[in-house]
């Protein structure tokens, strides 16, 4: 099977360029971000605090998270439940980004996205595929842009949507994220020794796409 990992802070284009990758080589796209997603989803549900191991450890055990795919989309199911429309807001991807410093949490999700990298030729995007999912990946890319990029991206994603917001606040919330996904003890994000660099702060949507083509063709 042939690995892609792809690998880099929040808001830096990873979902968007997997996925039209994914959809121009044929391979399946994995989103493990919305895994981590699906767990905090249980937690804010259940009232679970972030800060609360023990509850963590203990709601894990509860908790069955899988992935099916409808017209080559991933979905995320939680106990049995399709909630793939309620995971991509800041609330979920903020407590995402708090309990996925918790072994318990990760071992679960890493086991599921080893499987899927085992049976099909994936692009998988994330915070520690290339470090410690799929170690031998036979491409790693670590993508990233600064923080002002990232944050006016979202600023007009939201905008788009008529949603009010403050840019600088979306900046600052970028930079804490940025912050607890680096500084756990636990598989932080980092680029992996052999991933290859890719800054998106000057590019579009194509010319990333551009330039990831040529990176796997080269691998
Ligand atoms: O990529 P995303 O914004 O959907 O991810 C949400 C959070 O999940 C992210 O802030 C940290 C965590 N995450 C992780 O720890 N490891 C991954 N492979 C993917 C996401």
């Amino acid at each position: 099977m042939i690995n892609i990992a792809i690998d880099g802070p929040a808001g830096a284009g990873k979902s968007t360029i997997a996925r039209r990758l994914a959809a121009e080589l044929g391979y399946v796209y994995v989103d493990t971000g919305a895994m981590y997603r699906a767990m905090a989803y249980y937690f804010l549900q259940n009232k679970i605090s972030p800060d609360d191991e023990v509850a963590i450890a203990g709601a894990c055990s509860d908790v069955d998270v899988t992935i099916r795919y409808v017209d080559g989309e991933q979905q995320v199911i939680l106990n049995g439940e399709n909630i793939n429309g309620v995971i991509r807001n800041e609330e979920v991807g903020n407590m995402a980004s708090a309990t996925s410093v918790y072994p318990v949490v990760r071992t679960k999700l890493v086991e599921l996205q080893r499987q899927l990298a085992a049976k099909e030729n994936v692009i998988m995007d994330g915070r520690d595929i290339g470090t410690v999912v799929l170690p031998d990946a036979n491409v790693k890319i670590y993508l990233t842009a600064s923080s002002r990029v990232r944050a006016k991206r979202r600023y007009e994603e939201l905008q788009e949507k008529g949603i009010s917001c403050n840019l600088d606040e979306i900046e600052q919330d970028i930079i804490e994220r940025d912050y607890r996904d680096m500084h756990r003890e636990t598989s932080p994000l980092k680029q992996a020794e052999n991933a290859v660099l890719l800054d998106s702060s000057d590019l579009d949507v194509d010319g990333v796409v551009a330039a990831m083509k040529k990176i796997i063709e080269e691998a």
